[in-house]
């Protein structure tokens, strides 16, 4: 018979969930024990309403502590079956993980779990070297084993194309007085546990950029520093797009993000096309694709850089009282 996950094994476990990537580093998630079952919920406190009113983006950031929190029970040898929003009158939790047969993991599960800790979002320019035909290859493997698909962006006018539709939700997000104050609310200059770093911002973007950086107050650029000529902008897509396809895509975004770093590669992620409605149809159309795109990654070779902060485990589990 087997027996329910401990406290010890959720606390492990909600370490390596955490470290998922979120809007603005907000960490919009809490973390559960009950009847032997770890769950994983929305955090409402943390929700971005001028960013994210429908609460895509918190949906995204925890499909993507999902897959941590799959990885590492599974590395631990009581991996799980995971049933998706599993109380339809509770639309908040994403997930209930119970324990599957033991076993041991596999190399896979072993080399991304050995990544969730190394990854972090590489803002700054990339070195112009290709991403080798492998490496590509495995990142779009890695969007289909989690239910998703991967187009990547290729030759001079796709990616202008592209470019011209990220801009354009870029300024349209940046007229809403809202959105612009959120996101200047999240930015870092002093150490914390949440929120994006200025020094993790990239540099401050330039009328020559092609691609849209969202402002999160980095430096300014030494003059002729650019980004990449001919960036990899890949972009996630998942069948539909209710609550549990974007839940299914967090997933995926994790799993393409850790393949990414097992493999050396840099990325950083640019949702605005994805926030804006009509842009996101108009990628969508442009791609052929049906279903939603979810993610747009620009992915290559990067500088070295750090992990961001996040908070504390304890303040992210829901533990029960225990009576004196
Ligand atoms: C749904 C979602 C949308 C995001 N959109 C952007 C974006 O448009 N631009 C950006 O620079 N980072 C974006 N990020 C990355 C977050 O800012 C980043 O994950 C967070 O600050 C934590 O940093 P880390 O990825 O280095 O751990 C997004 C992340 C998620 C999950």
């Amino acid at each position: 018979m087997t027996t329910g996950y401990t406290v010890e094994r959720l606390r492990a476990a909600a370490a390596d969930a955490v470290r998922a990537p979120s809007l603005h580093n907000t960490q919009p998630w809490r973390f559960r024990l009950r009847d032997g079952g770890i769950e994983l919920a929305v955090d409402p406190l943390r929700r971005l309403p001028a960013t994210d009113p429908s609460g895509w983006g918190a949906r995204i950031a925890c499909g993507a502590a999902l897959l941590n929190l799959r990885l590492s029970l599974a590395v631990a040898g009581t991996p799980a079956t995971v049933r998706l929003r599993p109380y339809p009158g509770d639309p908040d939790v994403v997930a209930r993980l119970v324990p599957d047969v033991p076993r041991r993991p596999s190399p896979a599960e072993q080399s991304l779990h050995g990544a969730i800790a190394r990854r972090f979002s590489n803002r700054a320019p990339f070195w112009p070297d290709p991403v080798p035909a492998d490496a590509r290859w495995r990142l779009g493997e890695a969007a289909r084993a989690e239910q998703c698909w991967l187009e990547l962006v290729i030759g001079t006018s796709a990616v202008n194309a592209f470019a011209e539709i990220a801009r354009s939700a870029h300024r349209v997000l940046e007229r809403d007085p809202a959105y612009v104050t959120e996101r200047t609310e999240w930015i870092r200059s002093e150490p914390s546990p949440d929120g994006v770093p200025a020094a993790a911002g990239g540099p401050q973007g330039e009328p020559q950029d092609l691609l849209p950086q969202r402002g999160f107050g980095g430096r300014n650029r030494a003059p002729g520093r650019d980004f990449e000529p001919e960036p990899l902008v890949a972009v996630l897509g998942s069948t539909g797009n209710t609550a549990t396809d974007q839940i299914v895509a967090g997933q995926a975004l994790q799993r393409v993000l850790l393949t990414a770093t097992d493999a050396g590669l840099a990325v950083s992620m640019l949702s605005q096309p994805v926030e804006v409605p009509g842009a996101r149809e108009a990628l969508r159309l442009s791609l052929g694709r049906f279903g939603a795109p979810q993610m747009v990654m620009r992915i290559g070779f990067g500088q070295p850089g750090r992990a961001t902060p996040r908070r504390p485990v304890d303040e992210v589990l829901d533990l029960p009282v225990v009576q004196a």
